[in-house]
């Protein structure tokens, strides 16, 4: 027996479950621990929110909340959202918990203690008008790599991760500014001293699929820097260090410990040790969008910390929705609480389960997905299953009949049902959740030909005995579908085991153990149906809406009047003019805007010399928030055009005039 650890990535608490997380992740974990624990390996699976981090503290800005208000809201949701696909979790907690803090720290203490984390003087980009530095995703700008718009941490288009100075034109996403670069300090992991032993990791480890071995390879080849494990911000785990106030650890370092915190608050309820499971075999379950954080920082840490790196990583690959990339910002998606008010879990497990090989992106189409149900599922497993059923009452009074003198065609059938629990369970053994998928669905097709062809209801009044086989091993196979389905359909699965009366489907052996003849099975009911074209056709005129509701949101270039009435803008005079000291760009300026001199800082030292510009009329932009820039207080605007830095010249008009 093993005892294997699995985790799923810990999704960000920053909005709910689509069904793109279900399939690169919670999804194949699942079909993984199901198969597991049905083979008898004592199973730990464990997942958690990951709730700080700017895309935390970001939305918490946008909302004027608390972060911690928004990863319990998000928390919430994802776990009924996990709950409603029926993952089977051992444990799913949050990082907001005490024993992920306890843990978190205690690790960073660790390296820290022993000279694997050090003290480093770097420059990073601060805003001057938010009076802040800008971490992660708290700036964009362009991919120095690719050249496409990527975030202060990672360029999505490349999959490349960065740090926010390396980006090109950074802006703060607070503000819009452009930030300068200012010095402070951070905690590195001597990141690059374990270059080596990663490389050996990833090329000696024959568990690791394609697709992890070629990301991680190929970004080893650049080499390997140290990896600043520190951010200077509010929102996070304090750094435990006395020296180092006002800072917390990076949400990445210990997104990764949630791993083990979730674990260890598993054990404290349990006590069962969890290190028993990590020490036996693990297997961490990703999207391929992080392959680089765990196949080189996270193995990179345990080494350090002496602790066994994961023995498998599984990458889920994307899910676009109808040939588009899904977005959440366009509302281009389908949420999982969306999904399961109208339709059984185990279709969307199936759906995208047969759909999904491991190297390959995959799409989910309304149409596709009923085509699937309809044809695969409702037309062939069930129609196999009904008939099955309904026709072992109608002439065996719901009992498995004898087998005797079975024809080569039986012989054949009788093969493919013994062999299926090998062949699938061989399958997701190798990670091949769609292979197996597959077989067990050209098993049921295999099923259903034999019964098209033995003609059982003919066959019953001419050579009972030859319908009795037919019913017989068509009631076999029911048995091993209910077994082989678990792991996918769970619900279905015992649906289908209520029928045949079996109390416990737990043990995949079992499978093979065929039903006595003469077992008494319970009548038949549907258990696959049909999805109506109506039905499809609302679905797509959903998202259709979705996405156009979106865009009226967004039509930010038209504006209605109301709006227009909040601008103020009036005539002003520059009464003093003086340059910034180190800005090239900035002046700072007095303006009579009527009843008050508001100073201002304007961006025109490029185009006009303090000194022309006393005296000049402008147009002022009088209630805008003020700000800071370079230190200086600025209380209002001036309209300028954008390149040419042209000052609109309203000399006509009176000094405080309203522009209407
Ligand atoms: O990329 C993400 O969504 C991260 N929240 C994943 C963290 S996985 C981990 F390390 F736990
Ligand atoms: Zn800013």
């Amino acid at each position: 027996m093993t005892k294997v650890f699995i985790s799923c990535a810990l999704p960000y608490a920053n909005g709910p479950c689509h069904l793109g997380h279900i399939r690169s992740t919670y999804l194949p974990a699942d079909i993984y621990a199901r198969y597991n624990r049905m083979i008898g390996n004592d199973v730990l699976m464990v997942c958690a929110t990951d709730e700080h981090g700017t895309p935390i503290a970001v939305k918490a800005d946008k909302e004027n909340k608390k972060p911690i208000e928004i990863s319990k809201r998000y928390h919430d949701m994802i776990v009924r959202d996990v709950e409603s696909m029926n993952i089977s979790l051992d444990n799913f907690t949050r990082t907001t918990d005490e024993i992920h803090y306890e843990i978190a720290q205690n690790f960073f203490k660790d390296l820290y203690d022993k000279g694997l984390i050090y003290r480093l003087d770097i420059q990073q980009l601060y805003c001057e008008n938010c009076q802040k530095f800008l971490p992660d995703r708290y700036v964009e700008g362009l991919c120095p790599a690719c050249g496409s718009e990527a975030r202060g941490d990672h360029c999505e288009k490349c999959g490349r991760a960065l740090e926010p100075i390396e980006l090109d034109e950074p802006k703060c996403l607070t503000c819009g500014n452009t930030p300068v670069i200012k010095d402070t300090y951070q905690y590195a992991f001597k990141l690059s001293e374990f270059e080596y032993e990663l490389k050996v990791y990833i090329k000696n480890n024959d568990n690791l699929p394609a697709n992890v071995k070629n990301y991680a390879s190929n970004w080893l080849k650049e080499g390997l820097n140290d990896w600043v494990l520190t951010r200077d911000m509010d929102w996070g785990i304090p750094v435990p260090l006395d020296e180092a106030q006002g800072k917390v650890l990076y949400v990445w370092i210990e997104a990764f410990l949630g791993y083990i915190s979730s674990a260890a608050q598993w054990s404290r309820k349990t006590n069962i040790k969890w290190e028993d499971y990590w020490n036996d075999y693990v297997v961490h379950f990703i999207g391929k969008d992080i392959i680089y954080h765990h196949s080189i920082f996270w193995p990179g840490l345990l080494t350090a910390y002496g602790c066994k790196k994961p023995d498998m990583i599984y990458a889920g690959e994307f899910l676009s929705l109808e040939g588009e990339k899904m977005s959440t910002s366009k509302n281009w998606v389908i949420w999982i609480s969306d999904f399961v008010k109208d339709f059984e879990p185990d279709l969307l497990r199936y759906y995208l389960t047969i759909n999904a090989p491991l190297n390959k992106d995959s799409d989910f189409s309304w149409d596709d997905f009923q085509r699937r149900n309809n044809d695969e599922l409702a037309d062939v497993i069930g129609n196999l299953l009904h008939r099955t059923f309904t026709f072992t009452h109608k002439f065996f009074d719901g009992n498995v009949p004898e087998y005797n003198n079975p024809s080569s065609e039986d012989l054949a059938f009788e093969a493919e049902i013994t062999k299926l629990p090998d062949t699938v369970g061989e399958y997701i053994s190798n990670y091949e959740f769609r292979e197996a998928l597959l077989e067990i669905f050209k098993v049921a097709k295999i099923g259903n030909k034999y019964f098209n062809d033995q003609e059982p209801w003919k066959a019953v009044k001419e050579d009972k005995q030859k319908a009795a086989n037919t019913l017989y091993l068509s009631n076999q196979l029911a048995k091993t579908l209910a077994y082989v389905l678990k792991p996918f359909l769970p619900t279905k699965a015992d649906e289908i085991a209520q029928i045949l009366k079996l109390d416990d489907i737990s043990v995949w052996a079992d499978a093979k153990v065929p039903l006595p003849s003469g077992y008494g099975i319970a009548k038949a009911k549907p258990l696959f149906k049909k999805i109506e074209d109506d039905v499809i056709t609302h679905q797509k005129d959903k998202l259709q809406e979705n996405l156009e509701e979106n865009e009226d949101d967004n039509m930010s270039d038209i504006i209605d009047i109301d709006y227009f009435d909040k601008v103020d803008i009036r005539i002003g005079q520059i009464k003093e003019a003086e340059k910034i000291e180190k800005s090239d760009k900035l002046l700072k300026l007095q303006v009579d805007i009527g009843d008050e001199t508001r100073q201002i800082v304007a961006g025109l030292a490029k185009f006009y010399k303090p000194e022309e510009l006393i005296n000049r009329k402008v147009a002022v932009l009088v209630n805008l928030k003020p700000a800071k820039l370079f230190g200086t207080l600025s209380e209002g605007m001036l309209l300028a055009t954008g390149k040419s830095g042209a000052l609109l010249s309203p000399d006509d008009c009176e000094i405080g005039e309203e522009i209407q």
